[in-house]
């Protein structure tokens, strides 16, 4: 059967049907399709094939002719594809044969040359490849882009006194920059996760052809460099067979999730009329169709939902690849579907994280009260008497739990707690012990590397600015 064979002529078993005498059933179409998403990979398959013909020119596999006409078609699909005018076929399966076959309509049969020296299977790796080391780059600015909303919020509020909570009970009063840094840390522990799974993945798969590599005089160094990557996969097999490179994505996108769900929950904590910590204005809230008080942050639930998809991602495309026997199966064709949802989830998550931080406004009088409450200041009533009075830290730690029982059971906080009373816990203390009571003075006196003093907190805030740039 030849190309032009007319039941052939309009599917894609144009490229592959030599062998068969009847068309796919339906259902066998409908399994098999898969341009209802693979077209999100048409620049990297068109890229691909732009280096692809130039390599095999200049290895004089092809002729210069050939070459030109087929990135002149090269050229006008992908000006057809911009404009919105490029007609997807299911006919044609997938991206890469809806490209090749369009090519041929635009250039007849040197299209068919395009395909010497390479197989859909290192193709498809390739293209994916690339769009998900495109997607690790564009993650890595976005991530960027929240940790600057972070420290321009963190900047003005790098001396606000808040609670700090462990068991989220009130435990030692911290700083409301200082807080907000630790998320700039998280998020730059994700950039850099995106940025070492993309240089590991920085190897080009396409040459590798079926499995087996090629006979042809490929120059896969040249492809490689073309396309950006560092060098070419070393062995053929791995090449089509591998998609770990995406299941390392997944597992960062699904990290960097979880820290944004965790800043997700905090906004909804903080924004509870309870705490108070925090006001969203009307562009990152929403109303009740029932109850005309409210304001909800739906957003920052959204957000603290989606690491569930990411997570959900990353178990699908494990489970896929598990168990599979090298090299290439159509099991892998599954591999699609779940990491454009990832990215595309994240991608709107780490936007709208950003839209949100630059929206909030702390209350910091709210803040420093609750600061001031549930004895947070306990801790350095007894480093004082460890530090003035020479008691070992259990002893301080007894005492200070006496003086805390005290204060409960006479209603007022540690700074209020008359000083007969203290002395009453041991006689030595003086009344030098309130400076240190404050929530202000607490925070103050962390000023170990990386501690929550203000000027600790700045310190951190000038070191990621230059960092980022
Ligand atoms: N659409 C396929 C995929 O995404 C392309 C590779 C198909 N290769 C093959 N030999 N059937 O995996």
């Amino acid at each position: 059967m030849t190309d032009s064979s007319s039941d052939t002529h309009k599917t894609g078993q144009a490229m592959w049907g030599g062998r068969f005498s009847d068309k796919p059933a339906e259902l066998m179409q409908a399994i098999n399709v898969s341009i209802g998403f693979d077209k999100r990979l048409a620049a990297q398959d068109l890229a691909g094939s732009r280096a692809h013909a130039a390599m095999l020119r200049k290895a004089g596999v092809i002729s210069s002719e050939d070459e030109a006409a087929i990135q002149g078609g090269l050229q006008t699909i992908g000006d057809e594809i911009d404009a919105g005018t490029f007609q997807f076929r299911e006919e044609y399966e997938d991206i890469h044969m809806n490209v090749e076959a369009r090519l041929r309509e635009l250039i007849g049969p040197a299209a068919g040359r395009l395909h010497t020296a390479r197989s859909r299977n290192d193709q498809v790796a390739l293209d994916f490849r690339m769009w998900v080391r495109d997607a690790c780059d564009r993650t890595g600015v976005q991530i960027r882009a929240l940790q600057a909303a972070l420290l321009a919020k963190a900047e003005p509020h790098a001396g606000a006194i808040m609670p700090g909570f462990t068991h989220l009970q009130p435990a030692q009063p911290v700083t409301f920059g200082h807080h907000l840094m630790a998320y700039v840390e998280m998020f730059g522990r994700d950039a850099s996760r995106f940025a070492d799974a993309r240089a590991r993945m920085n190897e080009s798969p396409l040459g590798a052809a079926a499995l087996a590599g090629s006979p042809f005089p490929i120059d896969r160094h040249m492809t490689a460099q073309a396309l950006g990557f560092d060098r070419p996969t070393a062995n053929s097999l791995d090449s089509v067979a591998d998609r770990d490179f995406a299941l390392e994505a997944l597992a960062a996108a699904t990290i960097c999730a979880t820290h944004l769900s965790r800043l997700a929950e905090e906004i909804v904590i903080w924004m509870t009329p309870q705490f108070g910590f925090i006001r969203l204005s009307d562009a990152f809230t929403t109303g009740s169709s029932i109850m005309p008080q409210k304001k909800n942050p739906d957003a920052a639930e959204l957000i603290r939902a989606k690491v569930g998809r990411l997570l959900g991602s990353f178990t699908q495309l494990a489970v896929v690849m598990k168990g599979l026997p090298l090299t290439y199966s159509k099991d892998m064709q599954e591999d699609k579907v779940p990491t454009f949802e990832a990215f595309d989830a994240l991608e709107l998550s780490l936007r709208a994280m950003a839209g949100m931080v630059a929206d909030l406004e702390p209350n910091t009088d709210r803040m420093a009260a609750a600061a001031g409450a549930g004895f947070s200041t306990a801790t350095d009533l007894a480093d004082w008497l460890v530090r003035e009075l020479n008691l070992p830290f259990r002893d301080a730690h007894h005492v200070t739990g006496a003086a805390v029982k005290r204060a409960e059971q006479l209603g007022v906080d540690l700074p209020n707690l008359p000083l007969a009373e203290l002395q009453a816990l041991d006689p030595r203390i003086t009344a030098g012990v309130y400076e240190v009571l404050t929530p202000q003075a607490s925070a103050a006196s962390r000023k170990s590397y990386g501690g929550t003093a203000p000027d600790q907190v700045r310190a951190q805030i000038q070191r990621w600015k230059e960092l980022l740039g």
